[in-house]
């Protein structure tokens, strides 16, 4: 999703828009600008496509000034042209927008009444035309501001400069998230603490409908009914601020490494290590919880079909997980007993905040699986579950996914002791087990040579199924959107028992079809499958242990031999393979990884 930058600063800007600007990428963009207050007027500076080419534009025109604001764009109102990147200018007004003004389309027709005319089709010149006017009438520019504010519906994070007003960037937010920056005599605005990282590390995050205004001397915080309002200002760790790709090519494949080292600090916040119990913060009374409504998208979503697996099979606690988009929408039939939680890397996905408050809203106690701890899910819910895995920055979820399964079957084993269906030594056996998981996770991931060789065959593939059984099936959707995400594959993830309900008519001698089977008790069930599609000549990549591999049909094209391990973590150590093979892939057709085209990393609209 779009990303803002804005800086007062007491040396030339454009230099540290574009610094922060790559920062941002991360979100998803496919245009980019910046503007700066030179000799009193404001002026801009824009490109389609990636950072480096407006870096291209700077080179031959550079901006002055040291006062301005930078934008990533991701296209909702108009293509990705240059004519809709911002920012965007209305006579005073020029500014920057991440979301989507609802009303947009009524609002222009009233300014266009007025004659105003529009360079774009954008959402967001709609509200520098209305702030320009609101100007016009003589008021302040924060009261212009909230004036104009008030006239809007629909999400916004923005990033205002006024021509005449030389030190002075306004900023506001709703739905969408917005920190200021402070800085020794300069302030800063940014979509989160990475783009301000650079700069400085105290930070303070605006609340749902605050207006701001950043001089070099500070910040003066509105709320939304127009009072100054102060906001705590908190120094950030030097891990939101410090993010870089070290000795890897691409930030999907540190963070596909980062995983057992993300595990165990994830792992180490849900158990106590030394007595080998779960400890879950916040208090829920597991026992008496007659539900758990899980709701989120992507790669979030795929995370919590595998706690359901866990969730049901060791508390017998039922577990209902849905797409959050639907969710939303359909008015689902809800228990007051239940537990909602989201599940979000982000915690700022738009669909997911909708369903978790429409769940609030239903008068149901709810938490929230993040990795963004002051995001807007995190701070609007009863109870908060970090993942703890550090910034994600590859537009593919790798860490943030087993890091929230980590976290999902910590509150199985938890529930499962609470609702007495174990007693303590079983509760101590697993716990243990869910211990063992960095390691085995990190062995998983040196399988990596074995995995680059299938890569080679599934690049040439025009399409490719993924086939499971029990929490394996949650894995093999994860694989199949992994290698659609990034290599531009078509792949399916399917139960392995349906594949006679229809994929097996896509088997042919071209269709790679990847099995997930650890010996476990589906085992038999899988090899049997994986005969009927060698049958059929379809060409199998069986990804299995060393005792599956003992037992495995013969004729499997290729096998991969993750490290043997408990059912429980099966999901964890399957992950990398999966991951790894889609990296591989995308390496191997030249595709953009850390960006894949049309996707962003946090989808802040529905
Ligand atoms: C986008 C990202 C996915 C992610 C999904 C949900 O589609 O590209 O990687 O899984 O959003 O994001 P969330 O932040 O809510 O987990």
């Amino acid at each position: 999703m779009c990303g803002i930058i804005g800086i007062v600063g007491a040396t030339p800007v454009q230099d540290r828009l574009i610094e922060s600007l790559k920062r941002l990428e991360y979100r998803g963009y496919d245009s980019a600008g910046i503007a700066a207050v030179v000799g009193g007027k404001v002026e801009r500076r824009r490109a389609e496509g990636k950072i480096r080419a407006l870096e291209a534009v700077l080179a031959a025109a550079p901006l002055g000034g040291s006062v301005g604001i930078g934008h990533t764009r991701w296209a909702t109102h108009g293509a990705p042209s240059l004519r809709n990147a911002h920012p965007h200018t209305q006579g005073r007004v020029t500014l920057v927008h991440n979301g989507i003004i609802e009303n947009y389309a009524e609002l222009r027709e009233r300014l266009q009444a007025t004659g105003r005319a529009f360079e774009s089709e954008t959402d967001t010149e709609v509200i520098a035309a209305l702030l320009d006017s609101e100007l016009a009438t003589g008021l302040a520019p924060i009261a212009a501001l909230k004036a104009t504010l008030d006239q809007l519906s629909g999400a916004y994070a923005l990033g205002v400069l006024v021509e005449g007003e030389d030190g002075l960037i306004m900023g506001a937010r709703r739905g969408s998230p917005l920190v200021v920056g402070y800085g020794d005599g300069e302030m800063f605005l940014g979509s989160d603490a990475l783009a301000v990282g650079p700069f400085t590390n105290r930070v303070c995050y605006l609340e749902e409908g605050d207006f701001v205004a950043i001089t070099h001397t500070g910040a003066k915080i509105f709320d939304q009914a127009g009072q100054p309002v102060e906001r705590p200002v908190r120094t950030v760790p030097a891990s939101a601020a410090l993010v870089e790709k070290g000795n890897y090519r691409h930030f999907m494949e540190k963070e596909i490494h980062d995983q057992p080292e993300g595990c165990q600090r994830t792992i180490a916040a849900y158990v106590d290590t030394l007595s080998a119990i779960t400890a879950i913060p916040g208090g829920v009374d597991f026992a008496n919880l007659g539900r758990i409504q899980i709701v989120a998208c992507g790669t979030s979503y795929i995370a919590g079909l595998l706690g359901k697996y866990l969730i049901e099979q060791l508390a017998d606690l039922p577990v209902d997980v849905e797409i959050a988009s639907e969710f939303r929408y359909r008015q689902p039939a809800l228990q007051a007993d239940a537990l909602v939680i989201a599940m979000s890397q982000s915690g700022e996905t738009a669909d997911t905040l909708a369903a978790l408050r429409y769940c609030q809203a239903k008068g149901m106690r709810s938490a929230a699986v993040v990795n963004a701890v002051e995001s807007t899910m995190a701070r609007e819910v009863d109870v908060v579950w970090p993942i703890h895995c550090g910034p994600e920055i590859g537009v593919a979820s790798t860490k943030a996914f087993t890091a929230q399964i980590c976290v999902l079957t910590a509150l199985a084993v938890a529930a499962a002791r609470a609702r007495g269906r174990i007693d303590e030594a079983e509760e101590q056996r697993l716990v243990r087990v869910l211990l063992e998981a960095p390691r085995l996770v990190a062995e998983s991931i040196e399988l990596k040579e074995a995995v680059q060789r299938v890569a080679v065959e599934v690049s040439k593939a025009r399409d490719v199924l993924y086939l499971g059984r029990g929490p394996m099936y949650p894995l093999s959707l994860e694989g199949a959107l992994k290698l659609k995400e990034i290599s531009y594959i078509h792949a399916e993830g399917y139960a392995a028992g349906e594949l006679k309900h229809g994929p097996i008519a896509l088997v042919d001698e071209n269709t790679p079809i990847v099995i997930l089977a650890p010996f476990d008790s589906y085992f038999e069930k899988s090899a049997s499958n994986m005969n009927e599609v060698m049958a059929r000549g379809g060409q199998v990549i069986f990804i299995t242990d060393p005792e599956g591999q003992k037992h495995a049909p013969a004729g499997a094209r290729v096998v991969v031999t993750a490290p043997r391990c408990d059912p429980l973590i099966a999901p964890l150590v399957y992950s990398p393979p999966m991951q790894l093979l889609a990296y591989h892939v995308a390496v191997l057709k030249g595709a953009d990884v850390d960006q894949p085209r049309n996707l962003a990393k946090s989808v802040t609209v529905e």
